[in-house]
């Protein structure tokens, strides 16, 4: 699968360095949730679902962990380890989330509420619901 991956400039300023997220100029999509995951125990997987609309953008502001994505087709695992990195991640799209550090600090920006009917949380319903979308979309273009 395609893994789309968002580099985010960064502006040196007094010393440091600062990143600015704003929809429309680094982020595609309308910010309307932020949330982080920190303080994760080794040997713990996270996510471990897809959602059916969500649109997600993933930064590792700390540290670092790795993200499996699958769309049903194949799988990649991509690393996540620095601030100025992205990853987005997209609706019907499988993931798991492993090998945090201790510090990892992993920012999530979000398009939509927090909505828990939008998981799907067993991976046979998810390959359920994407031969359905396939199918329902070849009739359509029938
Ligand atoms: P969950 O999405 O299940 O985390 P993960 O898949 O990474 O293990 O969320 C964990 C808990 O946090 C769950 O009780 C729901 C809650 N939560 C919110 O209240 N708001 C949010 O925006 C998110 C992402 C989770």
């Amino acid at each position: 699968m395609d893994i789309e991956r968002v580099q985010l400039q960064s502006h040196g300023d007094h010393g440091g360095m600062l990143v600015s997220l704003e929809t429309d100029r680094n982020v595609p999509f309308p910010i309307r949730r932020v949330y982080y995951i920190f303080g994760t125990q080794q040997g713990i997987h996270r996510g471990c679902h897809a959602h059916r609309h969500l649109n997600q953008l993933a930064i590792a502001v700390r540290g670092s962990v790795k993200i499996l994505l699958d769309d049903g087709n194949g799988a990649r695992e991509v690393l996540l380890d620095q601030p100025s990195s992205g990853l987005f991640m997209g609706s019907m799209v499988w993931r798991e989330l492993y090998d945090f550090s201790d510090d990892c600090v992993l920012m999530v920006l979000a398009d939509q509420p927090y909505d828990p009917t939008d998981y799907i949380r067993d991976y046979a319903q998810f390959l359920g619901e994407l031969s359905d979308r396939t199918y329902l979309e070849g009739v359509v273009a029938c």
